[in-house]
């Protein structure tokens, strides 16, 4: 293999770890193929991965210039600390001429911070999005976009969050103080020991606050935007708070749902429900206890055949497990009928294919998902959130400079986020399936993934057509 061509490849080897393994993987496996019919060849020169049949094109002699072509992957990354000038998230894989404004992404940050039984700073922070790249009057243009928000709380924090070296400040209140009381259920101390940062704890609880999902949120609204121009939605209601069940509720469309939860403080579908949610955090905050509980993300409109059964990693129900989990507090997430599939037997729990009607199964128990492929019925997760860790009747902990047994610290905060927390396993679910989509159907305009879209809806109503005329 020519020289040019190696080092290509070792460098874009080394320009996608990245993003992970798998293109790396592509990579190697279309240079393992290539086989060179003369010393002397020259660039450009296209490898095709026997794996995935993706090309890759390396272009220029020295193997500087690499140029890969396969579908745009969405992803995204955020910063900010919870009390720091501000957020910011970067979304990278969007299409271009997708409707986006900010008050689309401002409606689900306002979600984000309502909600019965959170504490003060929501009423501090009114969260609103700028954009500083990638939107050009209302449509995204397919370059990164940049999302920043402010964090109003920040003008009340003096020095103690400064980006900039500072005089020594006085610690003579809560938030001057260095934290050295580690709170069970954070990450205070085992953050602390790996960051070095046992001396103050803030740098560890500054980032590790669930004021990071602000922004997850933010990208959540970016894909949406996505999702919802392809005819897909997403809504989420509570169904449990702190081992108060909603009992059995009528699920209307995914489309419907929020309209109905927003109403409610609690985020619950059936209003009857609402004073009991409402009485147990109550109860808990009376107590200076909290609360967790679970939630519901419902999306439809999705078509059949994302995600794979292929790998592991593509399998989508996993994917979806992993971007819910990765919420903070959330410690559990079922898919369709979850954990209590495993109590009954097949016959109760596998959804029958109906002639004549092979999209309108009578059940989905499966939640949308049989093999890590969507099958066309509504995606149905549940999660479940362990009550927030900061106790304001706070729990025994060590002064870990003294060695003193003393109660954790304690700082403002939520009683209960379920609500909230709802839409942000929205905006997860919504990343994880816009990437999906895009997997499926990329292309750099949203014109090029509705048409691919529709030569796949096309080819699925062929195949219903067929077993409607062949079936019995
Ligand atoms: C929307 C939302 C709001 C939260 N608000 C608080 C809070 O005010 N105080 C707190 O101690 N934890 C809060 N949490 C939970 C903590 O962030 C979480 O318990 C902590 O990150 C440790 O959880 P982990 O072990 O799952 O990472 C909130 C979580 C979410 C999703």
């Amino acid at each position: 293999m020519p020289l040019g061509i190696l080092v290509s490849a070792i460098f874009y080897v080394l320009t996608v770890q990245a993003q992970g393994s798998a293109d790396a993987f592509c990579l190697a496996q279309a240079t393992k193929s290539l086989r060179m019919p003369r010393r002397n060849f020259r660039l450009p020169s296209a490898l095709l991965c026997p794996s995935c049949a993706r090309i890759f094109v390396a272009s220029g002699y020295s193997g500087v210039l690499f140029v890969k072509l396969k579908s745009m992957i969405f992803r995204f990354l955020t910063a900010g600390e919870s009390h720091g000038p501000s957020l910011c998230a970067i979304v990278e894989g969007m299409p271009a001429n997708v409707p986006l404004v900010a008050e689309q992404i401002d409606t689900h940050l306002a979600r984000r911070q309502a909600g019965y039984g959170r504490g003060g700073r929501m009423k501090i922070e009114t969260d609103r999005v700028t954009f500083s790249a990638g939107v050009r009057h209302g449509l995204t243009i397919g370059s990164p976009i940049t999302l920043n928000v402010e964090n109003r709380d920040y003008a009340s924090w003096g020095d103690v969050m400064n980006p900039a070296p500072v005089e020594e400040y006085a610690h003579d209140s809560v938030k001057t103080r260095p934290i050295q009381i580690p709170r069970p259920g954070h990450v205070d101390w085992a953050g602390g020991l790996k960051y070095r940062s046992v001396a103050d704890m803030r740098n560890i609880l500054e980032r590790a606050s669930a004021r990071e999902t602000t922004m997850r949120v933010a990208a959540g609204s970016v894909a949406r935007a996505l999702l919802e121009a392809c005819g897909i939605f997403l809504g989420s209601h509570v169904v449990e708070i702190g081992g108060v069940n909603a009992g059995e509720v009528v699920r209307p469309s995914a489309r419907e749902i929020n309209s109905i939860a927003d109403k409610s403080e609690v985020r619950c579908l059936d209003s009857s429900v609402e004073e009991k949610f409402k009485s147990r955090i109550d109860a808990a905050r009376e107590s200076g206890d909290t609360v967790g509980g679970v939630f519901e993300v419902v999306a439809d409109g999705i078509p059949v055949g994302l995600g794979s059964h292929v790998h592991w990693d593509r399998k989508l129900d996993g994917r979806l497990a992993g971007a819910l989990m990765s919420i903070h507090a959330m410690k559990g997430v079922e898919i369709g009928l979850g954990f209590e599939a495993a109590r009954r037997s097949g016959s109760q729990v596998h959804d029958p294919f109906v002639s004549g009607e092979p999209l309108a199964r009578p059940s989905n128990n499966a939640g949308g998902l049989e093999g890590g492929v969507t099958n066309g019925e509504p995606l149905v997760c549940r999660v479940a959130m362990k009550p927030i860790s900061t106790l304001m009747n706070a729990l025994p902990s060590v002064n870990v400079t003294t060695g003193q047994a003393t109660a954790a610290h304690v700082e403002r905060s939520d009683y209960c986020a379920v609500p909230a927390a709802g839409v942000v396993g929205e905006a997860m679910v919504a990343i994880v399936l816009a990437n999906a989509l895009l997997e499926k159907f990329g292309g750099d305009s949203l014109e090029e993934i509705v048409e691919r879209m529709e030569v796949h809806r096309a080819f699925t109503l062929s195949q219903i057509k067929k077993w409607e005329e062949t079936g019995e």
